[in-house]
This record gives structure tokens, sequence and C-alpha cells, in this order.
């Protein structure tokens, strides 16, 4: 299981060393929420941002766009030094044209559905997709509960990627935490996000190390 933390839940005011502190926890994944106030209510950073802070660190940004026509952007995104760009399934009209996109500009592709979005809007793409995202709370904001369905939804994904041949993982993002993290992986989770569950009770090592226990199984409270 790749761990990958959801800096919305760290203090924007010190990012770079919020991003060495992960390295040096042994981190290897981090997760960028961008927010454009359109698609979703809220705004954080964009590329300038993420440009700034990849001279600074050595960690996989995973780029997750929350924005509207994410294909305007794809370019400026992978320039800034996005590993992978994930865009959402309901923003972009033309999706597998961004997706391919991605792929040219060099970064690995992902698409992200909202919790009520079907899968079958990716079943297409999953040959030239290196991720799908299941949404598990509707985006937005840090903090909200987990919705039960999505466990069965990365179930059915699963099956899905499996029965095409592609390589796609599957990441999970939004109320995460320990409580979850072994049915999701059972699921066929590969990448997990986690904001305030994981930012919220360092030290961050510990919390990794925590969170590893628990998808293997081990009984690690929650
Ligand atoms: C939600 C974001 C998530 C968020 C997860 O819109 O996409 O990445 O940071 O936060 P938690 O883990 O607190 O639900
Ligand atoms: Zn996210």
């Amino acid at each position: 299981m790749i761990l990958s933390p959801s800096l919305l839940s760290s203090d924007f005011s010190r990012l770079a060393d919020e991003l060495a502190a992960l390295e040096a926890a042994g981190l290897k994944w981090v997760h960028w929420d961008v927010m454009d106030g359109a698609f979703v209510p809220n705004i954080t950073f964009g590329a300038p941002v993420i440009k700034a802070c990849r001279k600074k660190s050595g960690l996989f940004f995973d780029v997750h766009l929350m924005i509207d026509n994410p294909g305007r952007y794809v370019g400026e995104f992978a320039r800034a030094g996005a590993d992978l760009i994930c865009v959402h399934a309901e923003a972009e009209t033309h999706l597998e044209r961004t997706v391919s996109l991605i792929r040219t500009c060099g970064a690995k592709a992902a698409v992200a559905l909202n919790p009520h979005t079907p899968l079958d809007v990716v079943e297409y793409l999953l040959p030239q997709l290196d991720m799908v995202l299941v949404m598990s709370v509707n985006p937005g904001f840090g903090g909200q509960s987990f919705i039960p369905f999505s466990t069965d939804k990365v179930r059915r994904l699963k099956s899905m990627i499996d029965a095409c041949g592609s390589a796609a993982l599957i990441q999970v993002d939004g109320g995460v935490s320990l409580a979850n993290t072994r049915e999701l992986v059972q699921a066929g989770a590969d990448v997990l996000v986690s904001g305030s569950a994981f930012f919220g009770a360092p030290p961050l090592d510990e919390r990794l190390r925590l969170f590893q226990a628990a998808a293997r199984g081990e009984d690690v409270g929650s």
C-alpha cells in the first residue's frame, strides 16, 4: 500500500518544511489538492506553488486537480513538476483527449470519480490510465466522513481493471483512516490518500508505520 498524505491538512505557511518532514519520515508520495473555487467551493493553490516546491522535494508529486476543464492546465502542471496528474471525469467533456495530453506531457495520467459517478465512465480509458481515484467523500474539504459504499466501488473497479489487463492503480481519497485502511486494501486499493487522519496525529513516521500495519491487517486501533 502506498500512502499519499494530503497537504490540505498540512501547514501551508511552511510547505517546504512539511515536504522535508514527509521525506524524512519515509513517505514516497505526496498528494496536492488543487481547488479552483468553481468545481469545488474552496480555492487552495496552483501550479506556481507546486513549481516552487518541486525544487525542494524528491517526493512523487500526486496532483489532484479539482478544477473545471482541467485540460486547459495540464501542460502548466506538468511543467511545474507534477509526476501524476489526476483530472475529474465530471469536470472534463473530452476526457480521452485530456488523458492523452497528460501522457504526452510526460506525466502519469489518472481520472477521479466523485462518489455518485459510475465506474463505466472510465471503462474504455482503463488501458491508458496509470491510476483511477475513487473519491470516498464529495471533494472540496478535508476531514469529512468516509462514504461506506466506496469500498464496494473499489472492489468492482478492481474486477474491471483485472478483466481488461490494465496496470492502473486504484487510489482512494476522503475519510481514510486506520479504521478503514484494511478493508480498502483488501478490496483492491493500492494508494490511500490521508489528510486529517495522517497529519492530525504526529509523529509522521509512527503514523506511516501504523497505516502500513493496518494495511497488513494488524490491530492498531483507530
Ligand atoms: C478532498 C480532498 C482530499 C482531502 C482528504 O476534497 O481531495 O485529498 O485532503 O482529507 P481527509 O483525509 O481529511 O478526508
Ligand atoms: Zn485529494
